[in-house]
């Protein structure tokens, strides 16, 4: 078991079409940026079954839609860093 916090980037069709993999590599150069290798663990995911608030990024378990590539560095901010950084 992993202490990490688990982060999940639909790729699949819907996801992709609307930035997901864009928001993918964001999320990638945020927590290299901000060295958390260590501390979260990013993969890629596919349909997530909320195709309609695509792209979809899971946090530990919980779907966030909307994620798109320009609001991306907002959402690291606002939910991956104070989780992290506790
Ligand atoms: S393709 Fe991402 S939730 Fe369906």
């Amino acid at each position: 078991m992993s202490d990490k916090l688990e982060i999940k980037v639909c790729v699949g069709s819907s996801c992709h079409v609307k930035g997901g993999s864009k928001t993918l590599r964001t999320l990638e150069l945020l927590i290299e940026k901000e060295h958390l290798d260590s501390k979260v663990e990013l993969k890629a995911d596919l349909c997530l079954g909320n195709c309609l608030e695509a792209p979809n990024v899971v946090l530990d378990g919980q779907v966030h839609g909307g994620v798109t590539p320009e609001k991306t560095e907002e959402f690291f901010n606002l939910h991956i860093l104070p989780r992290v950084q506790s």
